[in-house]
């Protein structure tokens, strides 16, 4: 029987908000709050479950281009989550960070954003990071940027560019690549999120909508990862 692979990193696309809501005929926001419900309870199993480092897709680049109206609701319910939460998360011993771009962003939002990861930044539970303003291909654009910028001011040679220095310059930096990727939803893409950091990642699509997704379903996700093999590109007799 193969060793369990061990799982450090959770990364979720947290998808079917606005499903939810109108399979129900409510407005869409009223399938955003839910999953802000469920997002409480999946960050709690996870601390349960002793899993090191959550990532979770909470606002994409792309999202920018909504209808307004949702922009401006989700912006609302990111402020409201990050005032009645993280009080608590900071208890359970939550360490925050936020990776994304913060243009468009209210400086309301940046402050708190700002104050919740220097209130949580000593802490070691559960490592939670919120992308937001994020997206995998903006990621690797940033970070490229920045390298030709050392190379230009020769702080670097371009023999030292690999791929640990190309890491380095990434938002996650100092975060292990996810070893399970979750998206519920139904959809089966990726979707521009952690482009370079899930290439080995083992990935894991639910049907269930967001605000269904529940610490059973997590613990389903789970039991699928468990049995997985994870080979890296080596062969089965190599890992042995
Ligand atoms: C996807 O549903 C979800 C989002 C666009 C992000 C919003 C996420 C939350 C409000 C959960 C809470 C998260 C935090 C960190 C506060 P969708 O609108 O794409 O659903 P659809 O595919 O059914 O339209």
């Amino acid at each position: 029987m193969p060793d369990t692979p061990a799982l450090a990193h959770v990364a979720i696309i947290m998808d079917g908000n606005g499903r939810w809501a109108k399979q129900r005929n409510l407005p869409r926001t009223a399938g955003h709050r839910r999953g802000i419900e469920a997002t409480r309870a999946i960050i709690e199993a996870c601390v349960q479950h002793e899993i090191r480092y959550l990532t979770l897709f909470a606002f994409s680049s792309e999202n920018w281009k909504r209808p307004k109206t949702e922009i401006s609701v989700l912006m609302d319910l990111f402020v409201e989550s990050l005032q009645s939460e993280v009080q608590s998360l900071n208890e359970k011993g939550v360490c925050l960070r936020f990776l994304g771009h913060r243009p468009g962003f209210s400086d309301g939002l940046c402050k708190q954003i700002q104050q919740a990861e220097e209130l949580t930044r000593t802490n070691d539970t559960l490592f939670l990071n919120i992308a937001m303003g994020y997206g995998g291909r903006w990621d690797i654009l940033q970070a490229v940027e920045n390298i030709v910028e050392d190379v230009v001011h020769e702080r670097l040679a371009v023999e030292d560019i690999d791929e640990a220095l190309l890491e380095e310059h990434l938002v996650t930096h100092g975060i292990p690549a996810p070893d399970l990727f979750i998206r519920t939803g139904g959809e089966k893409r990726i979707s521009n999120f952690l482009l370079w950091q899930l290439a080995y990642t083992e990935l894991y699509f639910s049907d269930i909508l967001w605000p269904d997704f529940n610490p059973d379903e997590l613990e389903k996700a789970f039991e699928n990862y468990r049995v997985r093999q994870r080979r890296f590109g080596l062969i089965q007799e190599q890992l042995a």
